[in-house]
């Protein structure tokens, strides 16, 4: 028998199975190509899983420093292996013909999650939005909605939630204090009115700010938008309606004065598990940890989840949190699911996705260079 005449199909069957790998390894930081060879782009993402797939859904970011605006809109890829990532196209598309709308390409529109509304069959989008040429001062939450899980999304309204209403854990005291408003919020003073409640009583008329955030389907199917609200002092933690389209009023204030961003809440054991960052813009700092008996709280700080150096937990091992992935058919298997900003060229930031360990009731999560779901078995 002639050997080299099957060599070429023996080649090309093992590239096949090369490429079709249900094991695919994830290598945290690397260029991670989709199903057309070109790296994912969707940062500061999530995931939905809806009929046994993942939808991981992220910022659709371009070239250079002007990358990170929204040129594009929110991108949406699948995957029933979580390593191997079909692109979907543009879920959430920027409005390109009115200058004036509040989704108008060049505004920022961050960290959009989206959930399934079983009752409505609608699925559901909010995300962080910064209408254009305002820099990061509007800090309002934005709703798109869709028939569809890849879209496309229709924008529905942008708001600072909550106007008129006081959080569920706010005195009576807290209600009626009164502010110098000019006062430098970082004297030992200042820090005190913060941690009381001063720009959300600014705010209160208007509406609570809202940027860096998340969302989370309790087990009764409760969704709550979580946000860094009170100018990124302290995290809102707001139930949505029935239909997930707006606020019920009902809202906490978490960790008041500790300025957390990048919230990401998965639940373990019946207990609410958080992940997220301290303000450093898109520069990473050490990660913060937290759990709760209850989702409103109240949440007990479990110090940095970061295991490695002093000079990694520093630095998340260079990440920002964003998501947590609950991993289908395995038991407390989740991934912690991290950005690595590239501000340069925003288009190439890398994902860091790491398994989370619990040590003592505490969430940990360690470096692998390169690994794979057989970790949680
Ligand atoms: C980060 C935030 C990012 C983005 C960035 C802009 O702190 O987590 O989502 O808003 O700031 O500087």
């Amino acid at each position: 028998m002639n050997i080299l005449k099957f060599l070429p199909a023996t080649i090309l069957f093992l590239n096949l199975n090369c490429t079709e790998d249900p094991t695919g390894t994830i290598k945290p930081g690397e260029i991670w190509p989709d199903n057309n060879g070109v790296h994912i782009n969707a940062h500061g993402g999530g995931i939905l899983i809806h009929n046994k797939t993942y939808y991981w859904f992220g910022e659709h970011k371009t070239e250079g420093k002007a990358g990170n605006r929204a040129n594009v809109g929110v991108h949406v890829y699948s995957s029933t292996n979580l390593t191997d990532w079909k692109d979907e196209g543009i879920a959430l598309k920027v409005i390109e013909d009115d200058e004036n709308h509040d989704i108008t390409k060049g505004c920022v529109l961050e960290r959009p999650k989206v959930i399934y509304n079983k009752a409505t069959k609608k699925f559901v989008m909010w995300f962080h939005l910064e209408l254009k040429g305002q820099g990061y001062k509007a800090a309002r939450t934005g709703l798109a909605v869709a028939d569809n899980v890849t879209g496309p999304y229709t924008f529905i309204k942008s708001l600072r939630p909550n106007a008129g209403q006081w959080p569920v854990n706010f005195s009576e005291e807290q209600k009626k204090a009164e502010y110098d408003y000019v006062m430098n919020r970082w004297t030992a003073e200042g820090r005190k009115a913060v941690k009381n409640g001063m720009y959300l009583k600014r705010d209160f008329e208007g509406g609570q700010m809202s940027r860096d955030m998340t969302l989370f389907v309790d087990d009764d199917k409760k969704a709550y938008h979580i946000a860094a609200s009170e100018e990124n002092s302290t995290l809102h933690i707001r139930e949505l309606t029935y239909d997930y389209l707006d606020f019920t009023g009902k809202y906490v204030r978490v960790f008041p004065d500790e300025s957390n961003e990048a919230p990401a809440i998965f639940k373990k054991d019946g207990k609410y598990y958080m992940f997220a960052s301290g303000c450093t813009g898109w520069a990473p700092n050490p990660g913060r940890s937290a759990v709760a008996n209850n989702i409103v709280g109240p949440w007990i700080s479990l110090g940095n989840p970061f295991k490695g150096t002093q000079e990694e937990m520093k630095v998340s091992f260079h990440s920002q949190s964003t998501y947590v992935i609950p991993v289908m058919g395995k038991k407390d298997a989740f991934i912690y699911m991290g950005d690595r900003w590239v501000p340069d060229n925003a288009i190439d930031g890398r994902y860091i996705w790491l398994p989370v360990d619990f040590e003592n009731g505490k969430p940990k999560i360690k470096w692998y260079k390169e690994w794979d779901l057989s970790i949680f078995d």
